[in-house]
């Protein structure tokens, strides 16, 4: 499926009128991981600004230990704190990194706003190395535009 197509899968799961909200994340995780082969873990965390944590929201992939991340810990709790995303062609390189799996080779996290502020974010593990492009970063940030809309 185009980026194009799954642009507008993912409008018309957000625009849902009896789903909930964690139905559509849970949707939206499920549409990125089917439909794009190295994607394959999709999931947010949410931000707990007074505690200073990310918190695992909807996910589809393997299992995690990693519930919930303080900010500044890992990519993740990284993007928490930057605002801006992280592209991470190579995990083996990077040293503030909480690793999932040994089968994860690259990770992008790209942070949700709503009303200026950052409440979370999209996180993707891929097993290919160098998995993910300019366009996917763009693609991501379009679907992180869209779910702002939620909040
Ligand atoms: N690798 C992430 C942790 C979350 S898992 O990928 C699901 C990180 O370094 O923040």
């Amino acid at each position: 499926m185009s980026f194009q197509e799954l642009k507008s899968k993912t409008r018309e799961i957000l625009t849902n009128s009896v789903s909930s909200k964690d139905e559509k994340l849970l949707a939206i995780c499920q549409l990125l991981n089917t439909n794009i082969v190295h994607y394959n873990w999709v999931g947010f965390y949410f931000a707990n600004h007074q505690t200073q944590t990310l918190h695992l929201g909807a996910y589809v992939g393997a299992e995690t230990d990693h519930t919930v991340i303080p900010f500044g810990k890992g990519i993740c709790g990284q993007v928490a704190v930057s605002n801006a995303n992280f592209v991470v062609p190579d995990v083996s390189a990077q040293d503030n990194y909480i690793a999932c799996s040994i089968t994860v080779k690259s990770e992008i996290v790209v942070p949700i706003f709503a009303e200026g502020i950052n409440i979370g974010q999209i996180d993707i593990d891929s097993h290919t190395i160098n998995a993910f492009t300019i366009e996917d970063e763009q693609f991501i940030e379009y679907v992180c535009k869209e779910i702002s809309h939620l909040f």
